[in-house]
């Protein structure tokens, strides 16, 4: 997996492509040709990378994508070296509708290490390196995961900030969190950048928690090993709880070290999206290795 530190750029260079093609269709209101586009752009650069990486993790059936999917293999290398999980755009609705948080992004791993699944969505749990050690597990209610995170913390409750997706299966998490009164930020979409949030020291969230797509679980999973953080997954099928189904953490779901790259399509909290200069784009990017717990953020100015 070192061998991935002198690729970084050229990883980097697979989610530029794929966020600057899906960015020709920011507010366009059409889904399928943004994520169409990224996926072609993503495609062409993976083929080019001089790696052999089976897709552990790829576009979402459910959203029926153009493809990378789970099984397709990428890369013009001879050895089969790693496993990859990608997301040429994660947030869809908010690049056909101009919103926030939109993301390329993908995350990379040594063969057979990465969790694989058809599910489409998980119960997730994210939090950054300063709540790492503090004990909160899916096997706990959310009302006890809060109050061990704010005794940790050691603020008062209404001083914890849990970010979650805004969609009727979470009201019951909303209102034990109201009824504690924690503060909530309530997203449209975009969990991964709510997980890697968690992780980061201004973002103002404490904790990401609710069920989202499985596949982003992976990939926040990736990133959240880099940033030293803390993350768990517990398959949530058919749309209601099964909490028979095992709670996965970051090492069952990414096995050793691994690496995550992300490139900004819409403006977000980590990353800027793809502003274009005249006729050439600029792009804004995070590279992460778990190795090293290296996070670096690349802009680039792209040529015409
Ligand atoms: P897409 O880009 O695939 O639309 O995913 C966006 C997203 O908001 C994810 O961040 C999140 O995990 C998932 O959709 C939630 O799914 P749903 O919209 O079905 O609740």
């Amino acid at each position: 997996m070192d061998s991935l530190k002198n690729i970084g750029l050229e990883m980097v260079r697979v989610t530029e492509a794929a966020a600057i093609a899906a960015s020709r269709w920011v507010g366009s209101g059409d889904k399928i040709a943004a994520d169409t586009a990224a996926v072609d752009a993503m495609r062409k650069r993976l083929d080019s990378l001089p790696i052999r990486a089976e897709i552990k993790i790829g576009e979402g059936k459910k959203d029926k994508s153009a493809g990378l999917f789970q099984g397709e293999f990428v890369g013009c290398g001879s050895e089969l070296l790693y496993d990859i999980a990608v997301d040429p755009i994660e947030g869809t609705t908010p690049t056909a509708e101009g919103g926030p948080e939109a993301l390329s992004v993908m995350a990379f791993s040594g063969h057979d290490t990465m969790f694989t699944t058809e599910a489409h969505y998980m119960l997730k749990l994210a939090c950054g390196p300063r709540l790492a050690k503090a004990g909160l597990s899916l096997e706990f209610p959310l009302d006890y995961n809060l109050k061990l995170a704010a005794d940790w913390l050691n603020k008062p409750l209404n001083q914890l900030t849990v970010c979650m997706l805004k969609r009727p299966r979470h009201d019951g998490f909303v209102d034990v969190a109201r009824r504690l009164g924690v503060r909530l930020k309530l997203i449209q979409d975009c969990d991964v950048s709510a997980g890697i949030a968690a992780c980061l020291p201004d973002s103002g969230i404490d904790i990401q928690y609710g069920v989202g797509g499985a596949p982003e679980a992976v990939i926040t999973a990736a990133a959240i090993k880099c940033m030293g953080g803390f993350f768990q997954g517990q398959v949530w099928p058919n749309d209601c709880p099964d909490w028979s189904e095992p709670i996965l953490g970051v090492e069952e779901l990414v096995k050793g070290p691994c690496c995550f790259v992300g490139t900004g399509v819409t403006n977000g909290s980590m990353l800027k999206g793809v502003r274009w200069d005249q006729r050439s784009p600029i792009t804004h990017s995070v590279f992460m290795r778990s190795t090293s717990g290296t996070v670096r953020f690349i802009e680039s100015w792209h040529g015409n």
